[in-house]
C-alpha cells in the first residue's frame, strides 16, 4: 500500500526585512548574510499571528470538504506552541471548524516534529487506510536581536494532507535514525527566544546526517546515484549545502553537478523566508517541486530532517504521475513576491510585540489581511478571528 503526500499548503508573513539591509544595521558584510549564511529575505511575523493562525492559513489553501469528511487525524509540529497543555491542534481544529469527530495531537522535538508526525501518520494510515491525516509543520524562529542567531529567523507554516494513494509522493519503508542528548540549541520553559550553540549545532547536525545515511544505504540497499535530489531542513541555506557536500564528497562529478542544481531550486524559498523549524524540510521540498524544471515522476528524492536536542533522520520517496498537477494548484512563488519589505526598525518593533502574553490583550488585526488571526487574550483564553 502506497502512503505520502497528496496535498501541501503554505503560508508566511506578508513583511520580510531584506538581509543586505539587517547585515548594514548589525554592521557585517551583507556576503555573510546572503552567501556565508544563505539567506536573501527574512519573514516577520505580525503578533497578529501565532503558529495557529499560519497552520490555519496554510491549511486553508488544501482541505476541500471530501477531505474534512475523511480526516481522522491531527498532528501539529511545532515548537512554538502556545498553550501549556492544550494542544495547538486542538486551537486549529476549532478554528477551522473541523468535524469532531477526530483524534488532535501536538509533538515536540525542535525542528523533527513534522517528521515525527508523517511517521505516525503512516502508521495511522496501515490501520485506516480510508482516512486522511493533516500533518503541520508551523514555527516562529526567535532569537535574541544583534545575537549571532539572529539572521536565521523567520517563520511560517507547512500543512501536508497525507493519504493512502497520494499524488504527490509515496514513503518508501526504509528510514534511518540517530538521537543524542544534546544542548545545541533549546529554549527554557518562560522564555520566548531559543539559546543555540551554533557551531556545536551545526557540526551535530552534519555528523548525524553522516551516520543516518550510512545506515540507510546500508538498511535500503541504494546510494547516491539511485536518488535525484536531497532535501534538507534547513535553518540557514547553508548548512543544507554544506550537508550536501558532505554526502557528495568524492563522488562522479556529473552525478554531483545535477544534485547541486536541484539544491538550488530547493533551497531558493527557504533563502527568502528563513527557518520555518519543523517546517523547513518541507518548504524546501515545496520549493525544489516548483523551481526544478526536471523533475519526472518515479524520480527518488532523499529527505534529512534534523531536530536539535537531538533527531535525526534520513527517509526517501518516490514523486507519483500527477505531481505537477497536485503542485500546480497553488501559487506559492506568488505568497513570497506579493510581501511587503519592511525597515530594520519596523522589524524590531514587530519583533518586540510578537511574544506570547499571558494578561488581557485585545490586538488590532485590520492591518493583518490574512484569513485567521490572532486577535488576544481575554479572560485567560487566546482568542482569534476570522476575516
Ligand atoms: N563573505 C562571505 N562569507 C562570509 C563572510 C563574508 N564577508 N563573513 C563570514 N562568512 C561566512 C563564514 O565563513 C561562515 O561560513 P562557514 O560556516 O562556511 O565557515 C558563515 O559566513 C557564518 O559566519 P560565522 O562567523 O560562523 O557566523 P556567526 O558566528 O555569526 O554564526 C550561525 C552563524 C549560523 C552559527 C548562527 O547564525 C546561528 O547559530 N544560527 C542558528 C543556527 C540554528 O538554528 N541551529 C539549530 C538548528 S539546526
Amino acid at each position: 500500500m502506497k502512503i505520502g503526500i497528496d496535498k501541501i499548503g503554505f503560508f508566511t508573513s506578508d513583511l520580510y526585512v531584506d538581509m543586505r539591509e539587517l547585515a548594514q544595521q548589525r554592521q557585517e558584510d551583507p556576503a555573510k548574510y546572503l552567501i556565508g549564511i544563505g539567506q536573501k529575505k527574512m519573514a516577520v511575523i505580525r503578533p497578529t499571528q501565532d503558529v495557529v493562525t499560519l497552520a490555519a492559513n496554510a491549511v486553508d489553501q488544501i482541505l476541500s470538504e471530501a477531505d474534512r469528511q475523511k480526516l481522522g487525524l491531527v498532528i501539529f509540529g511545532t515548537e512554538s506552541g502556545v498553550d501549556n497543555s492544550k494542544s495547538t491542534a486542538a486551537y486549529l481544529a476549532g478554528l477551522l471548524k473541523l468535524p469532531e469527530k477526530l483524534q488532535v495531537v501536538e509533538v515536540k522535538q525542535a525542528c523533527y516534529g513534522a517528521t515525527a508526525g508523517l511517521d505516525f501518520a503512516q502508521g495511522y494510515l496501515c490501520l485506516h487506510p480510508e482516512k486522511k491525516v493533516l500533518v503541520i509543520g508551523a514555527d516562529i524562529a526567535r532569537y535574541g536581536l544583534r545575537t549571532p542567531g539572529e539572521p536565521t529567523q523567520g517563520g511560517g507554516a507547512v500543512a501536508m494532507l497525507v493519504t493512502t494513494n497520494p499524488r504527490i509522493i509515496a514513503f518508501e519503508p526504509n528510514s534511518a535514525v540517530a538521537m543524542r542528548d544534546a544542548n545545541d540549541f533549546w529554549r527554557p520553559l518562560g522564555e520566548s527566544e531559543a539559546r543555540v550553540a551554533g557551531k556545536f549545532s551545526n557540526n551535530l547536525y552534519l555528523d548525524l546526517l553522516q551516520e543516518v545515511w550510512q545506515e540507510y544505504q546500508k538498511t535500503a540497499g541504494l546510494q547516491l546515484i539511485d536518488f535525484t535530489a536531497f532535501i534538507f531542513h534547513l535553518p540557514y541555506t547553508k548548512l543544507g549545502l554544506k550537508g550536501l557536500r558532505s554526502l557528495t564528497s568524492g563522488n562522479d562529478l556529473a552525478i554531483n553537478s545535477q544534485l547541486f542544481k536541484q539544491f538550488e531550486a530547493a533551497r531558493s524559498y527557504n533563502s527568502q523566508v528563513g527557518n520555518l523549524y519543523t517546517g523547513s524540510l518541507y518548504l524546501s521540498f515545496l520549493s525544489l517541486l516548483q523551481n526544478s524544471p526536471k523533475l519526472q515522476a518515479g524520480q527518488r528524492i532523499g529527505f534529512y530532517s534534523y531536530g536539535s536536542g537531538a533527531q535525526a533522520e534520513f527517509f526517501s520517496g518516490l514523486l507519483q504521475p500527477k505531481f505537477k498537477e497536485q503542485i500546480a494548484r497553488n501559487d506559492f512563488k506568488q505568497i513570497l513576491t506579493g510581501r511587503r519589505k519592511i525597515s530594520v526598525a519596523d522589524y524590531e518593533s514587530l519583533y518586540q510585540q510578537q511574544v506570547i502574553q499571558t494578561t488581557e490583550h485585545k490586538l488590532r488585526t485590520t492591518e493583518d489581511l490574512a484569513k485567521y488571526v490572532f486577535a488576544g487574550t481575554h479572560e485567560s483564553q487566546r482568542t482569534y478571528e476570522i476575516h
